[in-house]
């Protein structure tokens, strides 16, 4: 008997990659899967459950678009009666340093992530909320997919870690909001040899197919499809590194330090004067790319 036996979810961008490892996992838990890309990968990935004696359905839909959100919810409710587990993964890079970018370079990013994001997200409360007003309050659960170039920055990616770290606030936002609801909302941001990344040579599969394969994108979904259980309730608006044999909670943006006036407003030379106050003992240069190490 799977962990997910009568639930019902929808994976973005499942037709490769990371999120076609969350819809194979989710599926032989017991998850019956709407299975969400662009073309026809998301049939393969749907093939490849129903094969395997799982229940999915491919929607090959484009998740910028404000459409989309409501169709892939009505998918999973005319399909398979309810919806409880949404990964929101559907990606793409479009690299370029700032003075470099285009318009639309930032623009399609931003749209595939930040609002693909909203856009599933949004259709799914609209339906959890109006279950839970007619009294069905069953756990519901929101996973995105965000980076730890959204975490911590990272140069040639002005709109891909805007977008991620958007990701990382609209998250605790939708778990401030939804919560009441029975939804918890949380982040992973994988680490895994996809489309996106088999660029990268330290990446590569271990020659020795005994080995661990460390960048095998099959290494996040245990953790996402875990977050995904009954047994993941009270776990809401965190974010979590995900790859390997590894999984680092992260946090951030921390009150640091402070100075406060007696009643009156700052002046500049008021702030010249109390600046070794504020500053003391701070590094106030950029913040760490603290990528946690493998080993
Ligand atoms: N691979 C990594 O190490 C890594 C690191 C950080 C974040 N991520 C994130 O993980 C997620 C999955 O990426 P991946 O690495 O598996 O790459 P991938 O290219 O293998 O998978 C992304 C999938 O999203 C689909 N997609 C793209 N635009 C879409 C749209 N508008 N609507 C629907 N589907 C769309 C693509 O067709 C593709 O199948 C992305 O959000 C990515 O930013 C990956």
């Amino acid at each position: 008997m799977g962990r997910l036996e009568g639930k019902v979810a929808i994976v973005s961008g499942a037709g490769s990659g990371v999120g076609k490892e969350h819809a194979l996992l989710l599926a032989s838990e017991g998850a019956k899967v709407i299975v969400n890309d662009l073309g026809d990968n998301a049939d393969a990935t749907t093939a490849e459950i129903t094969s395997a004696g799982g229940e999915a359905k491919s929607i090959k839909a484009n998740v910028a678009e404000w459409a989309t959100g409501e169709s892939l919810v009505n998918a999973a409710v005319d399909t398979f009666g309810d919806l409880h587990i949404l990964i929101n993964n559907a990606g793409i890079l479009r690299d370029a340093m700032s003075f470099s970018m285009s318009e639309e370079q930032f623009d399609e990013v931003i749209a595939v992530h930040l609002k693909g994001h909203f856009v599933c997200a949004r259709a799914a409360a609209v339906y959890w909320r109006n279950q839970a007003k007619s009294g069905i309050e069953v756990p519901r659960r929101v996973i995105h997919t965000s980076s730890e170039s959204g975490l911590f920055g990272g140069p040639a990616q002005a709109n891909y870690a805007s977008a991620k770290g958007g990701i990382l606030t609209l998250s605790i936002t939708l778990g401030r909001e939804l919560s009441k609801y029975g939804v918890t909302t949380n982040v992973v941001a994988p680490r895994a040899r996809t489309g996106l990344t088999d660029y990268i040579e330290s990446m590569a599969a271990p020659e020795d197919p005994t080995q661990f394969d460390v960048y095998d994108p099959a290494n996040v979904s245990p953790f996402v499809v875990w977050l995904c259980t009954d047994e993941a309730q009270e776990i809401n608006g965190q974010a979590f590194i995900v790859g390997g044999s590894g999984i680092w909670w992260m946090r951030n943006w921390s009150h640091q330090n402070s100075v406060k006036l007696n009643g009156e407003r700052w002046t500049l030379e008021a702030i010249d004067q109390h600046r070794e106050l504020l500053f003391a003992e701070i590094d106030t240069g950029l913040p760490k790319f603290e990528a946690p190490p493998f080993s």
